[in-house]
């Protein structure tokens, strides 16, 4: 458990991760009674703020579901103080530091804890955590320190990045969010597999025939071309978000459910994933809707006009050992399309042609991660009645109407609540992040080099680009109207 009189720091205060994520997040922890009313929160950031200014910016954003909660909104806003200052000199950290001490001491805090969450551009991000050791490192207590992607840009400046951060601060005192980690169906996968021995069983390459993770969403770049630009859909989602994903559902048994043993898996998971094949890869950008009315990916002011930008890639990968040797799988995601959601689907082989059902629809189980979490098996059984005509029905678990009472956390509520608690499991380690970089870096190099193809353009507002059911096709995926 964390310690009363945590004090919590969050750099970039006045930004919008912080604003749209950080204190929301930190207010529904403190509305749903998992902040105790001892801590402290500082805002930090380089603008001028006043406090005032600094409340009233995130207030909108809080989300209070009910009556009661709203009576929780002042109280929150009153536990949080601004500073501001600047990030690669020393005065902003030392009156940071002083009112800390202040804080504590008026408190008798016998162990300090210090959480500091770093809602900032890379760009600076070094600097502050530099400062962070130097000024306000808690000697005698906990320090820990939250950060968030991009963590580097390829392999190598990924590794640069950590080689500037670990003489500061020890590994146990990192938390690289991905927020994925956080959300509710992304965690409960390890219990979805390896609490059901009966799902287990088949979990494997002699019962499943593909496996996909997809992202879909119904809006472009709208606003944040400037960042995307550099970065495009890989680094953005997939390297990170959907990998994190698929390593959870393909990872063998942990030892336990610690967090090494269960990092250790993925790492071992990451190994075994074989390089892409760069030719099997589809790639596309957006265009205009076909109606007109939405813009394409170069309408955007701010990207470079002969931009070959990545908004929707589809990347095929095989994992080679002995559980999964063979299994096409498939991550794909993209921006603009005709949908938004966040789903796995696992395809079971098609029962044996000289079996009583040869041409029955094969199973299929889906976790719906986003929006409406949740997990449906396809089953076949008999149409009720006196025909014998079978009918593929859905076993539905969906967690509105199951778990309707349960407060859901967002991501970023659970995952700062377990850096509170200095519990690792839903974060990034440090070897976990070299490996995924090491399996992307390759294909991001190819395709943004010379000789790199150029992506497929598919209207704003489609399924993504033309080929994509003969893509999946292709990848033994079987295609149905739900795509
Ligand atoms: C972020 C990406 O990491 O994840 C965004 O930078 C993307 O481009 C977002 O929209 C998706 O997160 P969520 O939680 O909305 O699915």
């Amino acid at each position: 458990e964390f310690k009363e009189n945590t004090i919590i720091t969050v750099f970039g205060a006045s930004g919008d991760l912080a604003k749209k994520k950080t204190f929301p997040a930190l207010f529904g922890l403190f509305r749903e009674g998992h902040l105790s009313s001892n801590i402290k929160i500082y805002g930090y950031a380089r603008s001028h703020l006043s406090i005032e200014d600094l409340r009233t910016r995130i207030k909108s954003y809080l989300k209070t579901p009910t009556e009661e909660s709203k009576a929780k909104v002042e109280p929150f806003l009153q536990l949080i103080e601004y500073i501001s200052g600047p990030y690669d000199t020393a005065e902003g950290f030392v009156k940071l530091n002083q009112s800390i001490l202040e804080y504590e001491s008026t408190n008798n805090v016998q162990q300090p804890h210090r959480l500091f969450y770093l809602a900032l551009p890379p760009s600076v991000f070094v600097d502050v955590a530099k400062q962070i050791k130097e000024q306000v490192y808690a000697t005698n207590g906990i320090t820990r320190v939250i950060v968030e992607k991009p963590f580097g840009h390829d392999l190598d400046s990924s590794r640069q990045l950590q080689e500037q951060l670990s003489p500061l601060f020890k590994e146990e005192e990192l938390f690289r969010i991905d927020h994925y980690l956080g959300k509710e169906m992304v965690k409960t996968l390890l219990v979805l597999r390896f609490g059901n021995p009966f799902l287990n069983a088949s979990w494997n390459k002699e019962h499943i025939q593909s496996v996909q993770v997809s992202f879909k969403e119904p809006f472009g770049t709208e606003g944040r071309g400037g960042y995307f630009d550099n970065i495009g859909i890989i680094r953005d989602v997939i390297q990170n978000h959907l990998l994190q994903v698929l390593t959870l559902l393909t990872l063998d048994k942990p030892k336990s459910y610690n967090a090494e043993a269960v990092r250790d898996e993925k790492v071992k998971l990451l190994k075994s994933i074989k390089p892409f094949k760069f030719d099997d890869i589809l790639i596309g950008q957006y265009g205009k809707s076909e109606d007109g009315s939405k813009p394409s990916y170069l309408d955007d002011e701010t990207v470079n006009p002969n931009s070959k930008a990545i908004t929707y890639a589809a990347i095929p990968l095989e994992i080679d050992n002995d559980t999964w040797r063979g299994v096409p799988i498939i991550m794909r995601a993209g921006k603009a399309l005709n949908d938004g959601k966040v789903e796995v689907r696992i395809q079971y082989k098609p029962v044996d042609q000289n079996d009583i059902f040869a041409d029955i629809p094969s199973n299929e189980l889906v976790i719906r991660i986003q929006p409406k979490e949740a997990v449906y098996i396809k089953l076949n059984s008999k149409q009720p009645g006196l025909s014998n005509s079978t009918s593929l029905i859905d076993l539905d678990l969906t967690y509105n109407s199951r778990f309707g009472d349960f407060w859901i956390p967002e991501a970023y509520e659970s995952l700062i609540r377990d850096a509170l608690k200095g519990d690792h499991s839903n974060f990034v380690r440090d070897d976990e992040l070299d490996e995924s970089w090491k399996l992307f870096t390759p294909l991001l190099n190819y395709l943004e080099s010379e000789e790199g193809p150029a992506p497929v353009v598919y209207p704003y507002g489609s399924r993504g680009p033309e080929q994509l059911p003969q893509f999946l096709k292709d990848h033994s995926y079987v295609v149905n109207k739900e795509h």
